[in-house]
């Protein structure tokens, strides 16, 4: 995914832009929440036994990191997480999507940690006690390093091991959480992770890169049987990038890098997971990368999920490009941009939930995060006037608003995110909370839009 790598110095282009107030649902059981991840906001590394992750090591490792920062604290919410519930309930949010850290409960990916599961027991029950119904991620992107060490997402007995893991975050979780998400962007996690290396573990591998891919999927697949195992009333989806892209130009030649496109970062994961196994185009276009598929693979793959989660923060735009085997390449829009120059971009809610409804009969659909950065800081009253992402939230709202109204079965929203954190290799530059944080004293202050977002929940709810 291009666009993590195209987070630049935020720039001063959408300040004084006021929000004029996106119009308010009232569809009944819509679920509005907000979304974190657990390397990008716990902290807390090495408490209660927790394991290094693939993502310590990285941003340890001299460079990776923009000014060499890293989450050893972040925003601390491992501590601070009843501060942290406290807000959501204010804000009036119905759910809250964070993920579970497999090296706090298994250390070196194997073995089991119970104490590890203390601090997701105390967040579960807060956030019960408050209204808000938890939806755990079990996997965005902090691999136990062990496992990395075994081989990492090149190696399927990763895979099996995801297995092990889910069920056993089920068996210590599920009397209370009814909600699951797998895997967050898998795209990231095999293209940045194993092909550029711009995340962590930083590999290089191309040709391996599919053998990664398969074993995501594998991997999902493993978790789904798992909870169907575990709990009768669980529901459980993936949460996948937007899958579409925009044609840089208005020929038929321009439509060829979109589909080359949609094969190698949607197709190869929603293929398997809807029962159509992987794309022929795809050993046409990569013949030296292997997809190990065994016996039984595309089953398991295939077993049904409750629903999609889609990650939708704008379309990128692509052009033809034959120099290397993908056949395109990212290019500059013409759209207007946020302050770290991503599109804004607000159909692409519509667009891809009507894409993925029509293409693979998806029956309940979560935006699973959508938001933008900035360079956020509160001036010297003590507010923080985030007007651009006022702005940017009322046009994407409103393109949900028209999908849903179109019949589009979006069930609910995730904003990304509560809270300024550790944006990956990005570091703590880009900030995408409703909340600001003050990395050096850990303070959190609502921003504009903090309070922007409680009256659009609140006008939201229906009658009753
Ligand atoms: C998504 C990631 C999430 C966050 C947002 C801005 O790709 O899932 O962790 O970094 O982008």
């Amino acid at each position: 995914m291009q666009r993590c790598r195209r987070v630049t110095q935020p720039d001063e282009n959408m300040k004084g832009r006021e929000g004029k107030g996106g119009t308010p649902f009232s569809t009944d059981g819509f679920l509005w929440g907000v979304a974190t991840a657990a390397y990008q906001v716990e902290g807390a590394v090495r408490e209660d036994g927790r394991g290094p992750s693939i993502w310590d090591t990285f941003a340890h490792a001299p460079g990776k990191i923009a000014n060499g920062e890293n989450a050893d604290r972040t925003c601390d919410q491992f501590h601070r997480w009843r501060e942290d519930v406290a807000l959501m309930k204010e804000l009036g949010v119905g759910a809250y999507r964070f993920s579970l850290a497999w090296p706090r409960v298994m250390p070196d990916g194997k073995t089991l940690n119970p104490a590890g599961f203390d601090y997701y027991h105390r967040l579960i029950d807060a956030l019960l006690e408050s209204g808000i119904r938890p939806c755990p991620t079990l996997y965005h992107w902090d691999l136990p390093q062990a496992l990395q060490d075994g081989g990492g997402w090149e190696a399927r007995d990763t895979a099996l091991r995801f297995g092990d893991y889910a069920a056993a975050c089920y068996r210590a979780l599920a009397d209370r959480v009814s909600q699951w998400f797998t895997i967050n962007e898998p795209q990231c996690v095999a293209y940045f992770g194993y092909e550029t290396g711009d995340h962590a573990p930083g590999c290089r591998r191309p040709q391996d890169v599919f053998r990664v891919v398969h074993h995501l999927n594998l991997a999902h697949g493993l978790a789904v049987r798992a909870l169907r195992a575990a709990s009768a009333d669980g529901r459980v989806g993936i949460a996948l990038q937007q899958p579409l892209a925009r044609a840089a130009g208005r020929g038929e030649d321009d439509l060829q890098p979109l589909e080359a496109k949609l094969d190698k970062q949607a197709r190869i994961f929603l293929d398997p997971l809807y029962g159509r196994g992987y794309p022929d185009s795809l050993a046409a276009r990569y013949p030296d990368r292997t997809i190990p598929v065994r016996e039984g693979d595309l089953e398991v793959i295939a077993s049904p999920c409750d629903f999609l989660g889609l990650n939708v923060y704008f379309r990128e735009t692509v052009a033809r490009d034959e120099s290397g085997s993908d056949g395109f390449r990212t290019v500059q829009s013409d759209f207007p941009k946020t302050p770290v120059q991503w599109d804004i971009d607000p159909e692409a809610i519509e667009a891809n939930a009507r894409w993925v409804a029509e293409e693979y009969g998806s029956q309940s659909i979560y935006i699973t995060e959508n938001g933008c950065a900035g360079p956020d800081r509160p001036d010297a009253d003590g507010r923080c006037r985030d007007t651009y992402r006022i702005a940017f939230l009322d046009q994407y709202w409103n393109s949900l608003r028209t999908a849903v109204d179109a019949g589009l079965p979006i069930h609910g929203y995730f904003l990304w995110s509560l809270i300024d954190n550790f944006e990956w290799n990005h570091g703590f530059g880009p900030r995408f909370g409703l909340v600001y944080c003050d990395f050096d004293t850990l303070e959190r202050i609502p921003k504009d839009s903090f309070y922007h977002y409680q009256r659009h929940i609140a006008q939201s709810k229906g009658p009753g």
